[in-house]
């Protein structure tokens, strides 16, 4: 495999007992860009990404992050940043402590924390919270704190299942604002996943739709928003709808 790719899968795959969460995924996403993933509840997308940053093994298949094998844990680690769907936080600490003590953890000097934590912090209108312990935070503060220690050590890759869960329009708005700037930069590769499909609208380079474990389709936003027939432009949502629709005769004995 080559390093030409931020990520790249071959036959990617994950079976819980007799269901294929994740059935011979093939990716391969550029360097610097945002890899929109779409796809029904329960269609695998918070499992790929559980294989990617190497928290579940795949069944079969295999993976690259940044030219390195997913079985290369350490240093697969060293690349990447995740935002889980329930960001893990230590209820006792304070927002600023959890974000110092990652900052820690990933080598960060304190000068270096120091900046961007404040920088961050700003930016999702978290100053005032962040002396306040955690276990009184609400939902919208928790995902906050978790986008932020996702990327506080400025990862190769990052991946952010649903970043704008319980989150209001305008910190939305900042958390998008964030990621095109990641992106922006061609530093950092974004791989993200979302049921807001202006999210992925506005902020892929390449959108994949999963459904029941399968890639159904795959493209730029734009050429996805072409692919179907019937001509005239269409939106993403009419083409996530079509893509996904429950057709019985592609029953696959799931
Ligand atoms: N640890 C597990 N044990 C058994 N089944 C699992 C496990 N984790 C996931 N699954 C199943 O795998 C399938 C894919 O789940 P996954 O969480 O990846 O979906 P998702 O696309 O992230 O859904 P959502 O949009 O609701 O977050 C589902 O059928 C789910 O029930
Ligand atoms: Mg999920």
């Amino acid at each position: 495999m080559s390093c030409d790719f931020a990520v790249r899968t071959v036959g990617l795959s994950k079976r819980f007992g007799d269901l294929w969460a994740v059935r011979d995924l093939d990716l391969e996403i550029s360097m610097g860009s945002v890899y929109g993933f779409l796809g029904p509840n329960g269609s695998g997308k918070t499992t790929t990404m559980r294989m990617l940053t190497t928290l579940t093994k795949p069944t079969s298949g295999s993976a690259e992050i940044m030219g390195v094998d997913i079985q290369d844990r350490e240093r697969v680690i060293g690349k990447i940043g995740y935002l889980p769907e329930q960001p893990p936080l230590f209820e006792e600490l304070s927002g600023l402590e959890q974000l110092s003590y990652v900052s820690k953890l990933y080598g960060l000097s304190s000068d270096v924390a120091g900046e961007r934590i404040e920088y961050y912090l700003r930016k999702l209108d978290m100053v005032d919270a962040a002396g306040r312990k955690i276990e009184g935070y609400s939902k919208g503060m928790r995902q906050k704190i978790g986008i932020i220690q996702a990327v506080i050590h400025k990862p190769e890759v990052v991946f952010l299942d649903e970043p704008t869960s319980g989150l209001d329009p305008k910190s939305a708005r900042t958390v998008k604002d964030l990621i095109s700037e990641l992106s922006g930069s061609s530093e950092t590769t974004v791989f993200l996943s979302t049921h807001i499909l202006s999210v992925v609208d506005e902020l892929s380079d390449k959108v994949g739709v999963l459904k029941n474990g399968d890639l159904v389709t795959e493209g730029a936003p734009e050429d996805l928003k072409k692919k179907v027939e019937s001509g005239e432009s269409r939106s993403l949502e009419e083409v996530f709808l079509s893509v996904t629709a429950d057709h019985k005769e592609e029953s696959k004995g799931r």
